[in-house]
Order: structure tokens, then sequence, then C-alpha cells
């Protein structure tokens, strides 16, 4: 492995690389119902604390851990502790359990992009999601019944994920970066502007924002904020770590986390404007109230939006391609970056090269991903994704407080990104954030979220539940038995002296 193979050609490279890890489904399909949900203006409260002892501290460390090793999370966790290889391929592997879902939504997307041109989902969205694209069925029953629409516009995204993470780091993933990120911005803005300028927009924002101030004393909407937080940054889930690692020499891991955090909140921000604005306009022409037009998660972009195209008259031929073509770019550039994570780790300890660790990736991803081409995909996809956010993420981001603010120890950062840094200083605050605050903080939450969500399952939530996790270890431990092809494995430099 060439180390040209793994190495940004510039600074900007890996800034505009992490906004497109960090902009993505979450904060366009996701975010704008989480804050209606949460209190509205309320939850900007919770949500901006989220990121001031979380996100800010917590990016930082992820970032000056990965620059100091320069290679895959399961390498540096080798490094901290030869004991712990098994969990170094937790992260990883759940990362492409992520991966592989987050394709679907991709997918599914892909139909609505074609479908925009023509309208094709007719007079009644609603029913067109669930009867004829997606078939859903709320169970496991409909597992036999496979979606080849589906399954042929999930693989165009994983096809296209391939072809840029095959080649060389800056000539693939950087050079995409470049050019998408900017894109997505553009793009997101004409649709935003436009949606202010309808008649009925502040009505929808009225509504968005109305502080519902008695909210804030429920344990719900501060763990909604955290994990709106953690999804939408990409936060600990080693993208952020492994963008880090091939990072050159002297860049200013501060201000550029900063800059990330900036540009996805006000990315994901703006995209609730513009989705209220829309419910507005809509509320304005049907007379119902936005409250009823609101849903959740993948119906509010897969049906509203088409209801919304639907009232807009000939404008829908642009705004709709154009909207579904972003909710695209910004997933795909999200989906690079958590593909990287088990493909780098795999580098390392096999020796592969780029090359051949993404074909094999792609190979296993792909056909991985046709369960959720089936009608009982939906269904599915709600369990694996609450597996990976409110399980196995919250409770992988406290072992790695530990191992990297108390193992590593978070001191030895603090000269070195301070030398470098333009903007914020770290200063004791920070210290006492990432050794204390933050794993004790997440581990109030996931008490609290484990609580929920066991409350609530079934039977056959919990036997997928107990699938996923049987994946998730058995994988793991083949990874981590398996002896190593490369001789560094055991072997890392560290560059912060
Ligand atoms: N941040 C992405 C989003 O908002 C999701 C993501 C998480 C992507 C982890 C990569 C890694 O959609």
């Amino acid at each position: 492995m060439t180390s040209s193979e793994n190495e940004w050609g510039s600074n900007l490279a890996f800034i505009l690389a992490m906004i497109g890890s960090a902009v993505g489904l979450g904060n366009i399909w996701r975010y704008p119902y989480v804050i209606y949900s949460n209190g509205g203006g309320a939850f900007l409260i919770p949500y901006l604390i989220a990121i001031l002892v979380m996100a800010i501290p917590f990016l930082i460390l992820e970032y000056g851990v990965g620059y100091n090793y320069k290679s895959s999370f399961t390498k540096a966790v080798i490094k901290l502790n030869p004991k712990l290889e098994f969990y170094g391929w937790i992260l990883p592997v759940v990362v492409f359990i992520l991966t592989i879902y987050y394709s679907t939504i991709i997918g599914w997307d892909g139909i609505y992009f074609v479908l925009s041109f023509v309208k094709g989902w007719g007079s009644d969205p609603n029913t067109f999601l669930s009867n004829t694209v997606l078939q859903s069925s709320d169970s496991i029953n409909g597992i036999f019944n496979f979606l080849p629409v589906v399954a042929i516009s999930m693989f165009v995204g994983w096809f296209f994920i391939w072809i840029v993470s095959h080649k060389k780091l800056d000539e693939g993933l950087g050079r995409i970066s470049r050019i998408f990120v900017p894109i997505l911005f553009i793009t997101m803005a004409i649709i935003v502007i436009f949606s202010l300028t309808l008649p009925g927009a502040s009505i929808g924002l009225a509504e968005l924002f109305a502080p519902d101030l008695s909210l804030l004393w429920h344990f719900d909407i501060w763990m909604a904020a955290f994990g709106q937080i953690f999804f939408s940054l990409s936060l600990g889930l080693g993208a952020g770590f492994t963008y880090a690692s091939y990072t050159k020499k002297d860049i200013d891991l501060i201000t550029s986390g900063l800059y990330v955090i900036i540009a996805n909140c006000a990315f994901e921000n703006f995209a609730a404007v513009g989705v209220f604005s829309i419910l507005g306009y809509m509320s304005l022409q049907s007379g119902t109230p936005v409250a009823d037009l609101v849903s959740g998660g993948t119906t509010l972009i897969f049906v509203v939006y088409p209801q919304i195209f639907n009232v807009l008259g000939v404008l829908a031929f642009i705004l709709g391609p154009l909207f579904f073509f972003t909710v695209y770019v910004a997933g795909i550039t999200s989906m690079l970056s958590s593909f990287e994570v088990l493909s780098i780790s795999l580098q390392n300890k096999f020796d592969l090269s780029r090359k051949k660790a993404t074909t094999i990736l792609f190979i296993i991803g792909s056909l991985a991903s046709m369960i959720y081409a089936t009608s009982s995909g939906e269904y599915i996809l709600a369990i694996a994704d609450s597996f990976v956010n409110n399980i196995v993420v919250v409770f992988s981001v406290i072992i790695e407080c530990i191992l990297f603010a108390w193992v590593f120890k978070a001191e030895k950062l603090v000269k070195f990104l301070n030398d470098r840094s333009h903007s914020l200083k770290l200063g004791k605050w920070w210290l006492i954030l990432v050794k204390y605050i933050i794993p004790i903080l997440l581990l109030v939450i996931w008490i609290g979220g484990l609580n929920e969500i066991l409350s609530e399952a079934n039977f056959e939530f919990l036997a997928i539940l107990a699938i996923l996790f049987a994946i998730l270890f058995i994988l793991s431990f083949i990874f981590a038995v398996i002896k190593p092809k490369s001789e560094n494995w055991y072997k890392t430099e560290e560059r912060i002296k």
C-alpha cells in the first residue's frame, strides 16, 4: 500500500470530504421531522448544548487520534491495547451494517429522482410509496417478495460507491468531494430560497419554530438532540477518525472541525426552513393544518415532497428533480465515508490494495443489501437503524472516550492541536469534557434509550435484534482471529510525539 493511495491532496479536500460525510440523509429526511416533533424552537436549546458539550470536543478528539495514528480505527485500537482487537472490529463492522441500510434509502431516492421528471407517483403518493414502490409489509413475512426495481436502483448507488472509492483517495473521494459538496450547497440554497418566496411560507415557519418550552423537561427531547447530532455529524462512527488519518502534516484540525460542524448544522437548519416553508404553502392551498401534513423519517421525503410537487404545477418539473438529486448527492457522499471505515481496516490487516478491498466490500455489501429490496425492507431497516444508532454506537462512543481520552491520554494532543489552531484553543475544559462529562452523559442517554426501546419491543423485533448482534459479533470475531497478512499490523507509528 503506497501512502499516496490514501492521502488527501489538500487540507481543503479533507474538509470538503468531511462535510460531505456529515451532510447526508440525516440532514434532509431526519432533521426537519426531529426538530418539529421535539418542541420546535425549544429543541434548539438541547441541540446547541449537544453541539457545545459533545460534538465540538468529541470531534476534535476523534480527529486528533485519527491523525496521530495515520491508520485505520482497528489498527489504532490494537496499538492502544492488543487485547482489544475484537472491539476494534466491532465499530467498522457496525458502520458497514449502517452503510448497507443507508444504501437502501439512496436507492429509494434514485427511483424518486427518475419519477420526478414525470410526477410518476400519481395523485396519491402515500399509497404509491407503500403499495407500488415498497409493497411494504410490517413484519418479516414479506422477505420473499423481491422488489427488482428497488434492487436495481440500490445497485446503481453501490456501483457509484465502487467507482469512486476504488481509485486513489484524492482522485476518487477527494475529487468527488471537491465537485459535489459545493453543488450540494448550491442546489439546497436554490430550493430554500424558492420555498421562502411561496405564499404561506411564514405559516410553516411559525409552526416549525413555535417553541414548546414545556418539553424541555422531558428526557426524550435531550436524547433526540444528542442522537441527531451524532448521526448527522457522523460522530464516533470512525468516519472522522479515518478521514483525519488521511490528512497531511500540519493541518489545523480544530478549525477544520469547526467548519464541518458549522456547515452541517447550517445545512440542516436551512433544510428544515425549506421543508416547512413548503408545508406552509401546502397548508394554505389545501386548508389542512401543517401538523397534519408532517410525518416521520422516510415518508416525509417520499410522500410529502411528491404531494408538494403535485400542487406546484410546472415548476415542480425543475424543483422535483433538483430536490431528489440533492438528496442523492448528500446520501452518496455520506455513504462513501461509512464505506471507507471497514475498507481501510481490511486494507491494513490483510495488506490489500485499495482496489481489492473496495471491490470485495462492494460485492458483499451490494449482495447483503438485497435483503432490503424486499417487502420487509422498510420494516427491517427501522430495526437496523435503531440497533446501530441507539444501541451500538452510543455505547461504542463511551468506549472510544475511555480509549482515546484515558488510555491514549487526550493531554498528549493539546499542544499539537493548539499550536496549529487559528481559532479555538483547547484548555482544561476540553479534558474535563472528553474524560468525564461526555462518557457520563452518554451512559445516561444510552440506558434511557435502551429502556425505551426494550419497553416497546415485541418478540419479532427482539429476534431481529439478536440476529444483528450475532452477525456483528461473528464477523468481528472472524476478522479479529484471522492472522494478519501485513507485517505492520502490530506496529503503528505515532505522528504526535
Ligand atoms: N452523517 C450522515 C447523515 O447525516 C450519516 C452518516 C453516519 C454517514 C456515519 C457516515 C457515517 O446522513
